[in-house]
């Protein structure tokens, strides 16, 4: 196997079950099982660049981005310290840890799935440490909203992410307020 092989078998495995189910939770239970083959094996595909971080913020490196928009992924990379402000999907998500661990703390509708962006009312949930080789899902509607990231106490983390959609927006809570907006997410184009 070359150093491309695995992510394009991954990316392949991902289209074949994306072109022959559309319930997002038979998606993720589908994917899952190739994003821990991934997460377990060589990362020889991760280039420098899918390794670039940001001393300001978490860093979203683009490792790959279908052409019909219908796919995308990332390599996250996390200092210690650096979180995600409060924040939904849109999509249903695969994610997988590859170093380091990852904190994923969650939040939960009161009222079932978010029509308005006032009004919101979310209880805090449970939390998730995520280790190296994990891989966690989730579906929309109602959407996954969480705060993910590393605690300063811990090492840099990098995880992958696969998103159902070109994740270059999503929602950004303000709990306390009940309200959200929709925000641009910039990342970086590393191919
Ligand atoms: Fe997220």
């Amino acid at each position: 196997m070359t150093d491309g092989d695995s992510l394009t078998t991954f990316i392949a495995r991902c289209r074949e079950i994306l072109d022959t189910k559309t319930e997002p939770a038979e998606i993720v239970r589908r994917i899952a099982p190739a994003m821990l083959a991934v997460a377990a094996g060589h990362k020889e595909f991760l280039r420098p660049e899918h390794r670039r971080c940001d001393p300001t913020h978490y860093a979203r490196n683009c490792i790959y981005l279908s052409n019909d928009g219908s796919l995308s992924l990332f390599a996250l990379v996390w200092l210690p310290g650096q979180w995600t402000p409060v924040h939904d999907h849109g999509s249903w998500g695969v994610v997988g840890v590859l170093e380091g661990i990852l904190e994923e703390r969650n939040y939960m509708s009161v009222d079932g799935e978010i029509k308005r962006d006032n009004g919101i009312r979310l209880r805090r949930g449970g939390m998730t440490l995520l280790p190296a080789g994990a891989v966690t899902t989730f579906v929309p509607n109602p959407d996954h909203i969480h705060v993910t990231g590393v605690a300063a106490e811990r090492a840099p983390t990098l995880s992958l992410h696969l998103y159902g959609r070109n994740m270059n927006s999503f929602h950004i809570y303000d709990v306390e307020n009940g309200t959200r907006r929709l925000i641009d997410v910039p990342h970086h184009q590393a191919h």
